[in-house]
């Protein structure tokens, strides 16, 4: 496996290959991510994880400084798991001057649920990806369910400004209490942690609730909000939406429900499609 620093570096590992494939991460990584390299792994013939903390999708006030990284780690888990090459660039390699050209995705998906909690979080994560896109020159990328929205944004971005890049979704990984892995989770101490599954249960109930055939669902939103909050936890959205867009439910289409909420000074996500 190679480490690359830089996008000089990157180009002739590069050349030879018909189909690389980029799994895009902030570090940290976990059994979620190195699926995400296994499935990689199918989709191509060389496999790019990219580690780069994109300070642009940090708020003033998020944990940009404090987010965990562990790279020496992340390099032996990478290379236990099958990835070719990591691209670690640094900050000044990403952004070697002020960014000036930003990518905004529309308001009706990217301002709602994350986007409205996370203003200009999907500008960020954006720009970075649509950046790692044109160093990294993937013919396809993956990205985890568990960032659902996320992956939505990235689609629409990619059939928008008809990028030739097959964008592939990976399902979540969770653990055996059905929290999904998150390097978020290093932040819970031990009663937090073993609370954190509960919001998966949130977001089964509401599962369940659906498949009986109930459809009012600002009730039902409203109840998982409740049980977290009765639980401890400050919730900023539970919801119900169609996984196409993110739309209204009443629009038709399969669902998925989404949850963020926070426990402790941890903010949590996940969701659950129908
Ligand atoms: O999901 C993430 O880790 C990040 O948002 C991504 C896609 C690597 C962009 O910085």
């Amino acid at each position: 496996m190679q480490i690359i620093r830089t996008i000089a570096e990157l180009r002739p590992a590069l050349r030879a290959k018909r189909k690389p494939v980029l799994v895009p991460t902030m570090g940290n990584l976990h059994a979620g991510h190195l699926s995400l390299v296994r499935s990689a792994r199918e989709h191509g013939d060389l496999v790019v994880t990219s580690i780069f903390v994109n300070r642009l999708q940090f708020a003033p006030h998020e944990d940009f400084a404090a987010y965990p990284r562990t790279f020496e780690s992340d390099c032996e888990l990478l290379a236990a798991s099958g990835c070719d090459i990591v691209f670690a660039p640094t900050d000044g390699e990403v952004y070697p001057e002020a960014q000036g050209y930003t990518v905004h995705p529309p308001p009706a998906l990217a301002d709602i649920l994350e986007g409205q909690v996370r203003p200009g979080f999907f500008t960020g994560v954006c720009t970075v990806v649509l950046k790692l896109f044109n160093m990294v020159q993937p013919a396809a990328a993956v990205f985890g369910k568990k960032d659902y929205q996320q992956l939505l944004v990235v689609r629409s971005m990619v059939r928008q400004l008809a990028l030739p890049i097959e964008i592939v979704a990976a399902e979540t990984v969770r653990d055996a209490s059905g929290l999904a892995l998150s390097s978020r989770n290093g932040y819970l101490n031990d009663s937090h942690r073993a609370e954190a599954a509960q919001l998966h249960m949130a977001l089964s109930k509401l599962v369940l609730a659906a498949r009986s055939g109930r459809t009012d669902w600002q009730t039902l939103e409203r109840e998982a909000q409740e049980f977290l909050r009765a639980r401890g936890w400050q919730p900023d959205y539970v919801a119900m939406r169609r996984q196409s867009d993110l739309g209204e439910p009443s629009m038709g289409g399969p669902l998925v429900a989404l949850a963020a909420a926070r426990l402790g000074g941890t903010r949590l996500i996940d969701n659950r499609e129908i």
